[in-house]
This record gives C-alpha cells, sequence and structure tokens, in this order.
C-alpha cells in the first residue's frame, strides 16, 4: 500500500471508470507485406505486432475519443454533466485548433465541463492523468475524463517500412473521480529531456515562411535510439515513482507499459526482476497507439479481471520529445454497476446536449444574419469617407502651391 501523501479532508483521485474504442478494420502483416518490402517474421520477431487497427475516413481522434469516454462514463455509473473537466492526450488531432477535447466534450454532452489538449506523444496520457489528478486532489474539480486517442495511420509515410509497421489507431480513456478514501492516483513522475527532440517526430505540415511550400507532415524516427533510451527510462521510471509513493518493487502487482515494442518491454521486465506475467501485453493486436496505448491496455486488463481492487499497478510510458514518466495507482473503487433509470438518464442527456448544440448553431447562424449590416451601407459610407479624404488632400495641395 502506498504511503498517502494528501492532508486530511483532501480528496483522492480514483480511476472509478474506463472504455476504448478502436476501429474495425484490421490491418496485418501480411497486409503490410503489400505496401512495403517487409514480412510478417521480420515484424513479429522484431517488434510483437500481428496486427493493428486502422480507421477509416469517417473516424478521427474525436470521435474515437468520445466513443471510449461515452463508455467510460457508462462504466463509472457518471453522467456527462457532472464531469467537470476534459483532458485529452493526443499527437493527431483534427485540427491545431479546436482542441479534440472542445469535439469531444459537445459529442458527449458534457455540457458544465472545460476541455483542452495536450501533447507530450506516447507519454501524453501519463501526463494528462496527473494534470486532472492534481485538479482534483487541490479541491478544485470532482469529476474528470481523461483521453487518450490516435489515428496514427493519418500521420505516417506508408513507404517507410521502419515506422509504417508499428502503429496504430485507437482510443481509451479513464474517468476520475474525487473520494476521501485513501487509494486512486497516488504518485506521478514526469520527465522531458528536449536533446533528443530531433530522434522522434512528426512535423506541423507548416510553411516555413508565409510565401513558402509546406513542410512535411509524417513521423521520422531514429528507431535504434528510441529503442535504447525507452530500455533505459522504462525501469528507472517505474522505480522512481515506486520508490516516490513509499512502496517497494515487490508491492506492485501488474505493469502497464507503453505498448510500442515487445522487446522493450521485456528489457524493462529483467532490468526491473520481474516476472513477464506482471506486464499487460496487447500490441500483438494494436501495435503501437501512442498517447492511447496505455489506457487501452488499461481498460482490456480490467475487464478481463487482471486488474482488481486493492492492487497496485503502475503506468509507464515514454516517446517523443523525448519524454517519459510513470504513474502508481492503488485500484480501490469497485465500479458501480449501473441502474437503468440511470443509463437512461444518461442517454438523454447525450441527446440533450446534441440537440443545444444544433440549436447553439442555428441561433448563431439567424444572429450573424439578422444582425450584421448589409455590405451595400459599409460600401456607401467607405465611398463618403474617400471622397471627403480626397477633397481634404487637394484642397491642402492647392494651398502648397499657392
Ligand atoms: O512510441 C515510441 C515509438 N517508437 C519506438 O518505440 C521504436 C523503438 N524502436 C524499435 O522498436 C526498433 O528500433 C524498430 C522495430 C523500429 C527496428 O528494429 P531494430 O531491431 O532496431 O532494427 P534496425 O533499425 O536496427 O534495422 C535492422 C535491419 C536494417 O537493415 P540493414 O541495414 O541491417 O540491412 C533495416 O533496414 O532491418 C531493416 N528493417 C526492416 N526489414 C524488414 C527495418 N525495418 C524493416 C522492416 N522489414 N519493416
Amino acid at each position: 500500500m502506498a504511503r498517502p501523501r494528501n492532508g486530511a479532508g483532501h480528496h483522492y483521485a480514483h480511476v472509478v471508470g474506463w472504455g476504448v474504442a478502436v476501429p474495425e478494420q484490421v490491418m496485418t502483416n501480411a497486409d503490410i507485406e503489400r505496401l512495403v518490402e517487409t514480412n510478417d517474421k521480420w515484424i513479429r520477431d522484431r517488434t510483437g505486432i500481428a496486427e493493428r487497427r486502422i480507421a477509416d475516413e469517417r473516424d478521427t481522434a474525436a470521435t474515437l475519443g468520445a466513443r471510449a469516454a461515452r463508455k467510460a462514463l457508462y462504466n463509472a455509473d457518471i453522467l456527462p454533466r457532472d464531469v467537470d473537466l476534459i483532458v485529452v492526450a493526443t499527437s493527431s488531432p483534427e485540427y491545431f485548433f479546436p482542441s479534440t477535447a472542445s469535439l469531444i466534450q459537445d459529442r458527449i454532452g458534457a455540457t458544465r465541463a472545460a476541455g483542452f489538449d495536450l501533447l507530450a506523444a506516447c507519454t501524453g496520457f501519463i501526463y494528462a492523468l496527473d494534470m486532472a489528478t492534481a485538479k482534483i486532489k487541490c479541491g478544485q474539480i470532482e469529476t474528470a475524463i481523461v483521453i487518450g486517442t490516435e489515428v496514427m495511420s493519418r500521420v505516417l509515410d506508408w513507404s517507410d517500412r521502419s515506422t509504417c509497421i508499428l502503429f496504430g489507431d485507437g482510443a481509451g480513456a479513464f474517468v476520475l473521480k474525487a473520494n476521501d478514501m485513501p487509494g486512486g492516483v497516488m504518485e506521478t513522475v514526469l520527465h522531458s529531456d528536449g536533446s533528443g527532440s530531433n530522434l522522434l517526430t512528426v512535423g506541423t505540415g507548416m510553411r516555413p515562411v508565409w510565401n513558402g511550400q509546406h513542410g512535411p507532415q509524417h513521423v521520422e524516427m531514429n528507431g535504434r535510439e528510441v529503442f535504447r533510451f525507452a530500455t533505459r527510462v522504462m525501469a528507472s521510471a517505474t522505480e522512481e515513482v515506486v520508490e516516490l509513493a513509499g512502496c517497494s518493487m515487490g508491492d506492485v502487482d501488474l505493469i502497464v507499459p507503453h505498448q510500442a515494442n515487445l522487446r522493450i518491454i521485456q528489457a524493462a521486465a529483467r532490468s526491473l526482476r520481474m516476472q513477464p506475467e506482471q506486464f499487460v501485453v496487447n500490441l500483438d493486436r494494436y501495435g503501437n497507439t501512442s498517447a492511447a496505448s496505455i489506457p487501452i491496455a488499461v481498460a482490456e486488463a480490467a475487464e478481463e479481471g487482471r486488474i482488481r481492487p486493492n492492487q497496485t499497478i503502475v503506468l509507464v510510458g515514454f516517446g517523443a520529445g523525448l519524454t517519459w514518466g510513470a504513474t502508481l495507482i492503488e485500484w480501490a473503487v469497485k465500479p458501480t454497476p449501473a441502474t437503468a433509470i440511470r443509463d437512461v438518464v444518461r442517454e438523454g442527456q447525450i441527446i440533450f446536449g446534441a440537440i443545444q448544440s444544433f440549436w447553439r448553431r442555428v441561433f448563431r447562424y439567424i444572429g450573424s444574419a439578422l444582425f450584421r449590416p448589409p455590405a451595400r451601407l459599409y460600401g456607401e459610407t467607405f465611398r463618403r469617407w474617400t471622397k471627403r479624404q480626397n477633397t481634404k488632400r487637394k484642397d491642402g495641395s492647392q494651398e502648397d502651391e499657392q
């Protein structure tokens, strides 16, 4: 049991619900063999990946994230209107702005919630979890949804065999809730080392100057260096957070690592002297879903009963930045079984939110059409003003000549 560090009367942030949304379309290693010079054996041996999910044109980071969030709300038996904050970790948003969090807030009818996106690449979920936990622990909010959601397939160079084999699409979400019972998200360590920023990048596609050509916008990676960095920090961040929580490695029941490469996870297990069975692994089915990989793995493990109340689990991630971090969770609260009436209210709030959003758009449209001064009024005012200026200028130059 981790040492409680909160003062009396302060809240703990418990994970009370979780949800996953992955696209239906499966892309196997055999499918990738048709795109680049590679083979199933090489991909399995070097990464452990067998297949990944690929979003179709109907899905975005927002739609996948919203589906995962709805499942997490259902699982936690929380109503959308009770959500105070939505934090989204993504590296593949549809827009720079609006944020994916705002789009999800609208889709799930969380009409009272604030929302923002956060970018820390594959470590994003650990960062996002910490931001939401801090708001709960300091008593500013009661309920938050933390989402990792990615459509990495849209930022891959599908002719680069060293990267396109690795990634997949999907979303995972947690509902965090304040509770005075000790437990929940106990400690987090976060790190960043920008000296390695060139090792793993996705350009914004922005022009270097206003009239230049658009820049690159796909994953570029020095795989070997990222591999070396990952094997080092997975173990060190885990040990650091365990020590900070006042625990020992023997207290840890399960580790949920970022799902990048099976060999990285095996190296971390060896270095931490833990059994491979203590690591949750699902990358064989989803590949690396970046910020979504940890919440998807946690949600699946919880559904399968591998994560149970009173267990101590560590989530550990690493990625571009370079960034890395780990969180120690005392899994304490059993999910509350939802009643039929609460389900009806929840669906009602989602539908009400959608109707409210629709009417707001309509009123905004009508309002701007009704109250916009007609263009010809602007035109007439501008014509009179330029005439007056020209007359003044003419008068002035005549006086100068005299
Ligand atoms: O979320 C964080 C994201 N990134 C990561 O976690 C990535 C970490 N790195 C890795 O997982 C591994 O470095 C990779 C899986 C990307 C590559 O595995 P590796 O064992 O480090 O291979 P390598 O880069 O050292 O390449 C070995 C050989 C090369 O051929 P040569 O130069 O030895 O003739 C590559 O060209 O394998 C070749 N290769 C491939 N061959 C078949 C690279 N990609 C492929 C491929 N299929 N897909």
